[in-house]
């Protein structure tokens, strides 16, 4: 059993401690940190926490908890980290790591440098749907991984801090592209190398400095791309999808809106519908198991399991900061309008990959490129003639 210091009480908070001590759970929140007492005083009492505090160097160093939770803004996360590091306590952070690639290395070295056990909050690759197509994707389900979509994009985040880039960090980029560059990361493969990323980012709508939309291409070593799309001027709730092309397949995801779950009331069924959900009458589309359905619960499962077993996290603070690299090279992109680089000071997965791209050897002449049934029942295949080059089709009966 784990007692749990937990830092913010917002949004993130809520959901980290109905996935922490949902159902019969062994792991317990000790303490609760908030900036202000009595938003920790109520949530303390709405969760049956022992402690609350507004201070949280205190909350760290609680004698109870050996585990600390970050779910504090974005501009909170290093001096939390730092801390609990130097308190030598266990530290989970939620996305992003840092505000950028910077604070994430600063983040990164000083746990590894006090020897502390950690993890990177990303949620949405725990997913139960996530989990079973990337566990088809690693039997080969899809072949070669091509191209990963990731898309979310919502109405805009709920607090005023997010819309401030100092605080933040940026804008729909920060906040939900590092959630769609690591679902694709933990598709094309986390130990491929992030090479460069093209960017387009826009202030379509709100009247803030940061971007309200991008969408960026982020190209791997082998010749993968991941796409990421995100906005926050979507209107009808949160959408988030995921698609996955390989040589020899397609996943296709939907976490969030339309997923089987559908309901129509003129008068409103008494509050709260799901996450960034725009209304509560008309046609709704509520979410059975919201914990469950963006990953907490698998990712808390992962982080505590791993912490009892002696084994990294699969989502780890040094994913964190890769994506945070990635994130960076596609701000500047966004301003220079080129690929940029990805510039890592410290690279930990694989060199000199091999290529996505592959042959299918047809015949002693020929490569195939193509084989399609057509309407009259003949199959026919487009090939390649290895030694002119000249395009060719065929049919077979
Ligand atoms: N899917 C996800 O993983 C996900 C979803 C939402 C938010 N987040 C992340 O969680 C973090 C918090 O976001 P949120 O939506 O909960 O924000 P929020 O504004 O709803 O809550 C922030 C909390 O931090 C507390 N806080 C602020 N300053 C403090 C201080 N100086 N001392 C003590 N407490 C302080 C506030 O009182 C509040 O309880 C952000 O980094 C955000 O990116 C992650």
């Amino acid at each position: 059993m784990h007692k749990i210091t937990m830092l913010g009480a917002g949004l993130i908070g809520s959901f980290y401690t109905m996935t922490l001590q949902g159902h019969r759970a062994k792991d317990h929140v000790q303490v609760i940190c908030a900036k202000d007492l009595e938003d920790a005083r109520k949530f303390a009492q709405k969760w049956d926490i022992p402690k609350y505090t507004t201070s949280i160097d205190e909350a760290i160093a609680d004698p109870e908890t050996d585990v600390v939770v970050v779910g504090l803004p974005n501009y909170l996360h290093k001096e939390a980290v730092l801390k609990a590091a130097a308190a030598k306590k266990t530290v989970f952070c939620t996305k992003p790591l840092g505000r950028n690639a910077a604070e994430a290395k600063e983040m990164l070295d000083a746990v590894e440098k006090a020897g502390v056990y950690c993890g990177y909050l990303e949620d949405l690759v725990y997913t139960p749907k996530t989990l079973k197509a990337l566990e088809a994707a690693k039997n080969g389900a899809l072949g070669k991984i091509l191209w990963v979509r990731s898309r979310e994009t919502h109405p805009g985040p709920h607090s005023d801090w997010f819309w401030d880039k100092a605080q933040s960090g940026g804008g729909a980029i920060v906040d939900m592209g590092c959630h769609c560059i690591e679902i694709a990361r933990s598709f094309i493969g986390k130990d491929l190398r992030p090479v460069e990323v093209m960017c387009w980012a826009d202030t379509q709508v709100h009247p803030i400095e940061a971007e309200d939309s991008a969408i960026g291409l982020v190209r791997y070593e082998n010749g993968a791309i991941g796409q990421f799309e995100v906005s926050w001027t979507f209107r009808g709730g949160m959408d988030l999808r995921d698609e996955v092309s390989g040589t020899e397949g397609t996943i296709w995801l939907n976490h969030w809106l339309r997923t089987g779950f559908e309901m129509f009331t003129s008068v409103g069924q008494g509050g709260y519908v799901a996450e960034k959900a725009e209304g509560d009458t008309g046609w709704l589309f509520p979410v059975g198991d919201e914990v469950g359905s963006l990953g907490y619960t698998g990712m808390f499962a992962d982080m505590l399991d791993s912490l009892d077993a002696g084994k990294p996290p699969v989502e780890s603070f040094y994913d964190g900061y890769v994506v945070n690299a990635i994130v960076d090279a596609a701000y500047r992109s966004a301003a220079s309008k080129r690929w940029e680089p990805v510039k890592l000071d410290a690279w930990r997965g694989r060199e000199g990959v091999e290529s996505v791209s592959h042959v299918v050897e047809y015949d002693a002449d020929h490569i195939l490129i193509k084989e399609e049934k057509m309407p009259d029942g003949k199959t026919k295949l487009i090939l390649k003639n290895r030694k002119t080059g000249k395009i060719e089709q065929k049919f077979l009966d």
